[in-house]
């Protein structure tokens, strides 16, 4: 695992899309699985802005969803669904088979798993997960206590991650269970990328990179991914 610092978070969005578009001029049909929230937000702006500019033929590449928050319909400005139609698919006009999501509405969440699973099984795999990190080291929805042996899975969220959950949403919103790929898919990528900036994630970054590993703060699993870089901006960065 390597860390990567930045002055800014231009800089860290920046340092981000460029290994984007290189894994697609690298393999052009990469499959990518890719969270949202505020994090990796403007690496994806450059990114989608990047392969525009660039005519990078990225038809054959494949997205999918990190997470999504249960009983969220993916119409809600704050689903996880919404935030990459508006910020990957819209952008890149990205073909609706080459994009795949949880469903949170679905009644046969067990199934939406297997679904997910399925897609990551057919696709050989991921070649890279981009992950942010939430305030209790959560990395997707794999939430403090999760076993590292998981495929994707529904968990009950804590009460920090339902409270700073509400920045998404446009009112108070009842959140109470996500679903996400799980440990075991990050594990497995052929690359990771953790992105972190500000303040407020010094503390739990800090503890990531420096604390004993352990399914308390799900993050510092990273250090055992073979080809993983932990990247934030001056900010986040505690030493
Ligand atoms: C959320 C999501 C994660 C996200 C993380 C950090 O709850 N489940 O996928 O990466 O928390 O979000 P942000 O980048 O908005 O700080």
């Amino acid at each position: 695992m390597q860390k990567l610092v930045y002055k800014t978070y231009e800089q860290l969005s920046e340092a981000v899309a460029y290994k984007m578009v290189k894994l697609i001029i690298k393999k052009p049909n990469a499959v990518f699985c890719l969270a949202s929230g505020s994090s990796p937000q403007l690496a994806y702006q450059y990114f989608t802005e990047k392969l525009i500019n660039k005519k990078i033929n990225y038809s054959n590449c494949t997205f999918i969803a990190l997470d999504e928050w249960v009983g969220i319909p993916p119409t809600d400005s704050g689903s996880c669904h919404y935030f990459l139609q508006e910020n990957i698919v819209k952008p890149l006009n990205i073909a609706s088979d080459k994009i795949h999501y949880f469903d949170g509405l679905s009644k046969n969440l067990e199934l939406e798993c297997i679904k997910i699973d399925t897609i990551i099984e057919q696709n050989n795999g991921l070649d890279i997960i981009i992950v942010g990190i939430g305030l209790n080291g959560h990395i997707g929805f794999n939430e403090p206590g999760v076993s590292p042996d998981k495929k994707c899975h529904v968990i009950d969220l804590e009460d920090i991650t339902i409270n700073v959950g509400q920045k998404y949403f446009d009112q108070p919103t009842q959140l109470s269970q996500g679903i996400t790929i799980g440990l075991q898919h990050f594990m497995e990528a052929n690359e990771a990328i953790l992105i972190a900036n500000g303040l407020k994630k010094a503390e739990i970054i800090f503890k990531t990179l420096n604390a004993e590993i352990n399914m308390q703060i799900p993050s510092t699993i990273i250090r055992k991914h073979r080809n993983a870089s932990v990247m934030i901006d001056l900010d986040a960065d505690n030493n």
